[in-house]
């Protein structure tokens, strides 16, 4: 295990990922957690992240007590450089000037991080604080023009810290500084491989569970799936799926999950129709979050309506039968939910209505979350590692309230019928230009309150518009509109409005996030 321990800043997961990038686990703590309780997780080496603080800011975050007395390899990055500095009896000293975005730095002495590596090197810098004095025993391995310590090792104790950010992508040689301190000075070995990462959670799962029963809400989202996947494998017939069918899923979802993904893992799979409730219960109502409580409240009433048939359907504890009970609800919760509720036990991160919360007290689970360690890209990898059809591993973000909350005003289901052609549409053309990987989410949104006036073969027409809004981002928190190309973009406007008739007008929306939210409610 290598520690990344969190100043604050939101790089301490991308540090997580590109360590786990080089093949080498790697945790997220807060740097409160006492020097014990970190050597308990026997780490091999520990990062100390960036942070927004100034080492001088009053509350500014420190080094647990004893940190450096542990004999574990480390490499302070930004803040954390300045904080190893500061600790270790150097200097560290507040600029008049700034270094933010892309810089250069000079290896003054290679060292063992930049040895046989370029003199001169692109790096991504964010600080206004800089090292002014390395501490006794190191060595000064790089500088900028504003910054005497951009970089310093002493690799008697393994020590090493630079200036720059290592796991972003501007810097030139990051991942190869990281490797060979990973790999070089810390003695590490690549062995987070998806073939050992599937191995591990299927022995853990079948460990866990044992001989009982489990159940599994699937959402026709990449993680209940990939969970479910890996659940099936460990236990096989003892885990049966959920699958809830709002009717708010886009074209050919449904059936994603009730062939393909059945056809590729064998699950046991319990379908429910439930179109005629959700839209009973979403009847008249406009108002984005009053939909998304309404449906998440169905949501979660279907689900304990079958996980009761099914509890009560194995015959668990009756007498004269010997099936175990369903114990167990599998959950896709994934490691950056894990971080941002603080790292706490399961139950606190609910995050949407598809990690199923609100069931009553006589319906109670353990909870089961294979995927409680891994990040985004690294559970795409397990379910290709697991079989999974592509279309299901590589879906992206969609949610919960599905297309609910894509037709602005009331839910019919015509509007869903004509919303779910003119999404397929887009769609279709997206994977058509290989675009799909670039692409973080492609909502298209039905503005069905609005009409326009068009002409459509020489007679007026008096339909709706549409509003495509394609979105590159890393996480979801920030994105910006996708520049589709224009022929591409033509192309799916020119098929809209010719195959669905209610449709006489498509726009792009150009707002980035902030200030725009990805989705229109
Ligand atoms: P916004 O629209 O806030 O969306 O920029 C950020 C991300 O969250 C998804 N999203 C939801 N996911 N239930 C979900 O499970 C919801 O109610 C919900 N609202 C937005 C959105 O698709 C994007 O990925």
């Amino acid at each position: 295990t290598v520690l990344v321990v969190d100043f604050g800043a939101q790089y301490a997961q991308l540090i997580a990922r590109r360590v786990r990038e080089c093949h080498v686990y790697s945790e997220i703590v807060p740097p409160t957690m006492p020097v014990e309780e970190m050597l308990a997780k026997r780490p091999k080496a520990i990062i100390l992240s960036g942070g927004p603080a100034s080492v001088y800011a009053e509350d500014a975050p420190v080094a647990p007590d004893g940190l450096f007395d542990l004999g574990v390899p480390m490499l302070g990055i930004c803040y954390g450089h300045q904080v190893m500095a500061q600790s270790l009896g150097g200097t560290v000293e507040n600029s008049d000037v700034a270094e933010y975005g892309g810089a250069t730095i000079n290896v003054t002495s290679p060292g063992m991080l930049f040895a046989g590596l370029p003199h001169e090197q692109a790096v991504w810098m964010s600080h206004r604080d800089h090292v002014s004095r390395a501490p006794s025993g190191f060595t000064v391995t790089a500088e900028t023009d504003v910054t005497p310590v951009a970089g310093m090792e002493d690799l008697e104790r393994g020590f090493f810290g630079v200036q720059f950010h290592p796991e972003v992508m501007h810097t030139e040689y990051g991942m190869e500084l990281l490797r060979r301190f990973l790999y070089e000075g810390a003695g590490c070995r690549p062995n987070w491989t998806m073939v050992n990462i599937a191995e591990e959670s299927v022995a853990a799962v079948r460990e866990q569970v044992g001989n009982k029963r489990a159940i599994c809400a699937l959402s026709g989202g990449v993680d209940s799936a990939v969970a479910a996947a890996l659940v099936q494998r460990a236990i096989g017939d003892r885990l049966t799926c959920v699958f809830v069918d709002h009717g708010l899923l886009r074209k050919g979802e449904p059936e994603q999950v009730e062939k393909d993904f059945v056809a590729a893992t064998g699950v046991n799979l319990h379908v429910v129709d439930a179109q005629e409730r959700f839209l009973a219960a979403l009847d008249g109502v406009t108002d984005p979050e009053a939909k998304r409580k309404i449906i998440g409240r169905e949501f979660i009433r279907v689900f304990e309506e079958a996980a009761r048939e099914i509890v009560e359907g194995s015959g668990a504890g009756s007498p004269g039968t010997d099936a175990e009970p369903v114990e167990f609800l599998v959950q896709g919760t994934l490691y950056p939910d894990v971080v941002e509720s603080g790292g706490g036990t399961g139950a606190a991160n609910i995050k949407s209505h598809h990690n199923v919360g609100g069931l009553p007290d006589d319906l109670q689970f353990k909870l089961v979350e294979p995927l409680r360690s891994l990040f985004k890209d690294e559970v795409r990898a397990l379910g290709e590692q697991l079989g999974l059809p592509s279309e299901i591993v590589w879906r992206q973000p969609f949610p919960g309230p599905g297309l609910g909350i894509r037709i602005i005003g009331a839910v019919t289901r015509d509007r869903l019928d004509i919303l779910r052609e003119a999404d397929a549409i887009a769609r279709e053309e997206l994977t058509n230009a290989g675009l799909d990987r670039d692409i973080w989410q492609f909502p298209v949104v039905l503005l069905a309150d609005v009409r326009s006036v068009g002409v459509q073969g020489d007679s007026r027409t008096y339909g709706h518009p549409i509003v495509l809004r394609p979105v590159t981002s890393e996480d979801a928190m920030t994105a910006d509109w996708a520049r589709l190309p224009y022929d591409l973009l033509q192309r799916i406007s020119t098929r809209i409005t010719n195959e669905v008739r209610e449709i006489n007008r498509v726009t792009v929306d150009i707002t980035s996030k902030p200030p725009g939210t990805i989705e229109w409610e």
